[in-house]
C-alpha cells in the first residue's frame, strides 16, 4: 500500500485513541473470548438506564417547546429515518436560520471521545447547552423552558414521578441524556458476525470489510463506533478544501476552533459509520450527496487512492451491515 499509517497520527491523538480503546475494552474482558479479535468491536447494550427517565427524555427530544418560537425540536435536525441526522446542509434552526455545519447522528454518540465535529463538548451533558442556546438552532434558555413545561399540568405530574425534585434545568438535562444514552444500535449483522454467527454477514459485506481494512479505512474508522475515537485531518493526502471550490468557513477549521493550535486546522472527530447507510448527506459540510461519492472522496483525500466501482459496492454492503437495531429506527 505504501502508506505509513503511523505517520497519519500525532502521538497525542494516538495515545488518546489507545486509552479510549483500553477503557472500552476493559469491561468487555469477561466476554471478549467469544468475540473475534478485530479492530471493530460489537456495540454493548446500554445498562443502568431508568426506563421512565428515558421515556421522559424522549418526550423532550420531540418537544418543540424547547425552541424559542416553539417551531423545532431536537428531532427536527436529528431525524430518526435518517439515522439521527439531517438532510439539510446546514441544518435549519428557528425561523429557518442556517447553522454552519451538518448535523451528525445522535445514535451511539455516548461512545464518542467527545461531542460535536470539533469535540468542543466533553460529553452529552456538556453538549446540551449547545443546541438550546445557539441562536441559529433553538435560540432559547433553560429558565424559559422550565417555566413553559411547569405550566403543563400533565407533564409536571408525570415528571414528578421520575424526578422528585420536579422540573428544573438539571432534571431536564438528565432526562435528555438518559434518552440519548438509550440511542444505541446493537445486533447489526456485522456485530452478530463479530460474535461468531457466520451466517449473519453476506459474502459481499465480508469482502467489503476486507477491503475496508486493506485500503486503510479502518486506520481511522474503528472501535465500537467505527469512528468517534480520534480527531483526524480532512485532506491527509490532498487539499480537500481548495478542490471543493467554495470558500473555507469557520466551521471548516474544525478542532482548531477549540485548541487554537495551527496543527489542528481542518481536523474533525472521525464520524461513526454505524448508521452512515441511513444518511442522506455526508461530511461536516454535507458536500457528498451519496455514500458512493463519500467513499470516493475518502479514498482520494484520506488515502490518495482511487477505488473501483466494484470495490465501492462491496464497501457499501459492509457499511449497510453495520446498521443495528433501535425501536425508533426504520425497519427495527
Ligand atoms: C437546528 C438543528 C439542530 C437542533 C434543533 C438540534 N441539533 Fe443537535 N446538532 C446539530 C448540528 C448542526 C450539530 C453539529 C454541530 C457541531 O458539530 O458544531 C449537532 C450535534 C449534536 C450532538 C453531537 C453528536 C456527536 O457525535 O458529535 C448531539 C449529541 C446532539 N446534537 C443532540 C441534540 C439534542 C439533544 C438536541 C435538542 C436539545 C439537539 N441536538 C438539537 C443540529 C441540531
Ligand atoms: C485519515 C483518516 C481517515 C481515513 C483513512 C478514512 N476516513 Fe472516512 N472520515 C474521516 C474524517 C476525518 C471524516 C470527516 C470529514 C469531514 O466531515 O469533513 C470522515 C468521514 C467519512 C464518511 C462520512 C460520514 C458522515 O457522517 O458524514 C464516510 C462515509 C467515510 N468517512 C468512509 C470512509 C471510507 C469508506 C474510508 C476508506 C476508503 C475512509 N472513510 C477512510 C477520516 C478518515
Amino acid at each position: 500500500m505504501g502508506i505509513q499509517y503511523a505517520s497519519l497520527f500525532r502521538p497525542r491523538e494516538l495515545a488518546r485513541g489507545a486509552l479510549l480503546l483500553a477503557c472500552l475494552a476493559l469491561p468487555l474482558v469477561g466476554w471478549a473470548q467469544h468475540v473475534r479479535n478485530e479492530p471493530i468491536l460489537p456495540i454493548p447494550r446500554p445498562t443502568g438506564l431508568d426506563p421512565e427517565k428515558v421515556a421522559l427524555g424522549q418526550r423532550l427530544f420531540f418537544d418543540t417547546r424547547l425552541s424559542r418560537d416553539q417551531s423545532i425540536s431536537c428531532v427536527s435536525c436529528h431525524r430518526m429515518a435518517l439515522g439521527g441526522t439531517d438532510e439539510h446542509v446546514p441544518s435549519l434552526g428557528v425561523a429557518g436560520r442556517k447553522g454552519g455545519i451538518k448535523s451528525p447522528t445522535v445514535f451511539n454518540s455516548d461512545f464518542n471521545i467527545a461531542q460535536f465535529w470539533d469535540g468542543r463538548a466533553r460529553d452529552l451533558h456538556e453538549q446540551l447547552d449547545g443546541p438550546v442556546h445557539n441562536p441559529v438552532e433553538m435560540d432559547n434558555d433553560w429558565p424559559t423552558i422550565v417555566h413553559r413545561l411547569q405550566a403543563d399540568e400533565a407533564f409536571r405530574a408525570r415528571f414528578l414521578e421520575a424526578y422528585p425534585q420536579g422540573i428544573n434545568e438539571a432534571a431536564l438535562k438528565d432526562a435528555l441524556v438518559q434518552f440519548e444514552r438509550s440511542l444505541v444500535t446493537p445486533d447489526s449483522p456485522f456485530d452478530r458476525w463479530l460474535k461468531g454467527d457466520e451466517k449473519a454477514l453476506s459474502t459481499e459485506a465480508r469482502e467489503g470489510y476486507a477491503l475496508f481494512q486493506s485500503y486503510g479505512c479502518v486506520a481511522c474508522h474503528q472501535g465500537v463506533n467505527v469512528g468517534g475515537n480520534l480527531f483526524q485531518r480532512m485532506g491527509v493526502m490532498g487539499d480537500y478544501f481548495k478542490d471543493r471550490g467554495t470558500p473555507t468557513t469557520r466551521a471548516d477549521l474544525g478542532r482548531f476552533n477549540v485548541t487554537g493550535d495551527e496543527e489542528d486546522k481542518f481536523y474533525f472527530k472521525v464520524p461513526s459509520l454505524r448508521l452512515v447507510a441511513l444518511q442522506k448527506r455526508f461530511f461536516h459540510d454535507g458536500s457528498a450527496a451519496t455514500l458512493d461519492e463519500a467513499i470516493q472522496t475518502m479514498a482520494r483525500y484520506q488515502l490518495g487512492r482511487t477505488i473501483p466501482p466494484t470495490d465501492r459496492a462491496r464497501i457499501m454492503a459492509f457499511l449497510r451491515s453495520l446498521v443495528g437495531h433501535h425501536p425508533l429506527l426504520p425497519e427495527s
